[in-house]
């Protein structure tokens, strides 16, 4: 396993997909001029203040279908690590990390399949705010863990931690998967309690999150029904 730092890089996860790095690299940037977000958002983080990194896994047992284990995997590391700062998170469905109604980290995931029909690399981009107190307005619902931790932290201790907590987390994925699809349910935010969402219709309805299935779906209970929705079937409304 190597760290490298870099002071500045386009975007951690593109680095991270160069051939070169194996099981367990992690790249880290000081500042990112072309973050990336999900759903093709960028990612805005002031240089020096938080933690950008990807970190590169070969997850090569896991058949693709499971991939969302991964997920739930570094969602929860991710909420242990807020925990041993005394920060108590709650994961947005698919792996956002909340405080409150506010986001303290986005997460990326990228996959390559291998021609087995399992995986062969992933790559777990982390943007963690954890100095940061201002930010850009158009950030939707920023915190950081000075914000709410009220002080600041060394980014070399979290990055520690929260490294040591994926590694963990990882050992679990392949020896009790199904307790981390417990433990990612039990901290899913805003779970059995009625919440609007927006379906891709424009529609909003009245849901209650009452799980997600182990292939990633989002079950929200609505007028006595559970349905399933995909990643872009259903937005949450804050
Ligand atoms: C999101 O919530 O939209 C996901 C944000 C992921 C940001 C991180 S920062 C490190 C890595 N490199 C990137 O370009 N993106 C991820």
């Amino acid at each position: 396993m190597a760290v490298l730092i870099y002071k500045s890089l386009p975007s951690t996860n593109t680095e991270a997909k160069k051939a070169g790095y194996r099981h367990g690299d992690a790249i880290i940037a000081r500042e990112q001029t072309a973050g990336r977000g999900q759903r093709g958002n960028s990612w805005s983080s002031r240089a020096g203040e938080n933690l950008t990194f990807s970190l590169v896994w070969e997850p090569t047992f896991l058949e693709a279908r499971r991939q969302f284990l991964l997920s739930e995997a570094v969602a929860l590391a991710l909420a242990d690590t807020l925990a041993k700062y005394d920060i108590r998170s709650k994961i947005k469905w698919t792996n956002d990390i909340y405080v409150g109604n506010k986001k303290i980290c986005g997460i990326l995931i990228e996959h390559d399949l291998g021609t087995d029909g399992k995986l062969a690399r992933t790559i777990v981009g982390i943007g963690l705010n954890i100095n940061q107190k201002e930010f850009e307005e158009w950030v939707p619902n920023p915190t950081s863990m000075a914000l709410e931790g009220g002080r600041s932290f060394d980014l070399n201790d979290v990055f520690q931690t929260l490294y040591d907590a994926l590694e963990s987390r990882y050992g679990q994925l392949q020896t009790a998967p199904e307790e981390l699809e417990r433990e990612y349910d039990a901290l899913l935010y805003r779970k059995d309690s009625e919440h609007k969402y927006r379906l891709p219709s424009g529609n909003v309805v009245h849901g209650i999150i009452r799980g997600v299935k182990s292939t990633g779906e989002l079950l929200v209970e609505s007028e006595g029904m559970v349905v399933p929705y995909l990643f872009k079937e259903i937005e949450f409304i804050i």
